[in-house]
This record gives structure tokens, sequence and C-alpha cells, in this order.
């Protein structure tokens, strides 16, 4: 299946998991700027990675206004996240990104990246900060706030290449 994975990132992970899924499938791989300067009709399937910002998935809008045009192709979404594969509130989050109807044209994946503050543009670092802060000051904080508090406040990297596999299953399934 001819396919394209494209992907936006800020600091890398999202990059890093559109490669491992690009490499394993055989399939080309871009930044969502080429993507937008290209056609995508000669593709079967599509990858699209973002990055969770405050439980949006980053960019997403682009494979959104495309996908009335796109029903002929496979459609994934990938999101990369500073939040761990068990964290419980990840399936609902993924799914306040979508409409109903649209999950049913779209299987979306989430994958665990970090936080890498040394690649972070100052915009996205002020967030963090004000973020952190305001968590910092919650009066009875609950232990994962607590943990999480500690996770976010200096980079980290919990990326792993075993999390593609369900992308692998999805694109291979007819
Ligand atoms: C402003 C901001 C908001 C974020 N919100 C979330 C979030 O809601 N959930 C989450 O799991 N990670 C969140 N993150 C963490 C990023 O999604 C994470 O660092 C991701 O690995 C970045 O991917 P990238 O390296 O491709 O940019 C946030 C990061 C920033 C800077």
């Amino acid at each position: 299946m001819k396919t394209a994975v494209v992907y936006n990132s800020q600091t890398g992970f999202t990059k890093r998991y559109a490669r491992w899924i690009a490499e394993a499938a055989g399939a080309d791989c871009m930044e969502l700027s080429e993507a937008k300067k290209k056609s995508m009709a000669s593709y079967e399937a599509i990858v699209f990675g973002g990055w969770a910002c405050a439980g949006s998935i980053s960019k997403l809008g682009w494979l959104k206004d495309n996908m009335d045009k796109w029903t002929d192709k496979k459609l994934i979404v990938f999101c990369v996240g500073g939040s761990p594969m068990e964290s419980p509130e990840i399936g609902s989050a993924l799914g306040r990104n979508f409409k109903e109807g649209e999950l049913e044209r779209v299987s979306v994946f989430y994958c665990p990246g970090g936080f890498n503050y040394e690649k972070m543009p100052a915009p996205s670092k002020l967030m963090m900060k004000i973020f952190i802060r305001t968590l910092k000051a919650k009066k009875d904080k609950t232990k994962e706030e607590e943990e999480m508090i500690k996770m976010i406040s200096s980079s980290y990297d919990i990326s792993d290449k075993k999390y593609i596999a369900p992308i692998l299953k999805c694109l291979q399934e007819t």
C-alpha cells in the first residue's frame, strides 16, 4: 500500500516516530509543510502524526480538512505526548479531537514521547512554566498531580519503537 507519513513536530519526538513508521512500512516520510505543497493523490494510505498540546493534536486540521476528498484512502492519526502510555485519560483526550463520524474514517493511536526543553520554542516553554506553576499552587494535590509536577519539570524521553507496532498492524489490514 503506497503510504505517506506526514508529521508536525516541535522538539523531535513526533518526527522520530514518523521516521520509525515510514522505515518499517516502506513509506514516504515528510514534514507537514512539505506535504502541503505536494499532491497526495497517488497515496493509498496517509499516516498523520501530531504532538499533544493541551489535549489537542497539533495541526490535525490539515487531515480533517482533506478527509472528504480522501474517501478512497486509509487514514491513520498518531499523537505523541509527554504522558506515559498508562495514563487513564489518553483515550478520552484523543477522542475529543474528533467529531462523531470522523472516527469511523480514521484510526487513532497514541505514542509516548517526552519533553525536550532544550529544543522547545520560547512560547511553549512559557506555557509549560505557567502550567507547572499553577499545578504547584493547587491545594490538596493528588498523588498523580505530584508525580506529574516532578516528571514534567525537566526533560525526559519515554519514546520507544515498540509503540509503532499497532500502527503498522493497522496499515497492513485491508
Ligand atoms: C504547551 C504544551 C502543551 C502540552 N500538552 C500536552 C498534553 O496535553 N498531553 C501530553 O501528553 N503532552 C503534552 N505536551 C507534551 C508534548 O506533547 C510532548 O513534549 C511531545 O513529545 C512533543 O512532541 P514533539 O517533540 O514532536 O514536538 C505539551 C507540551 C507543550 C509544550
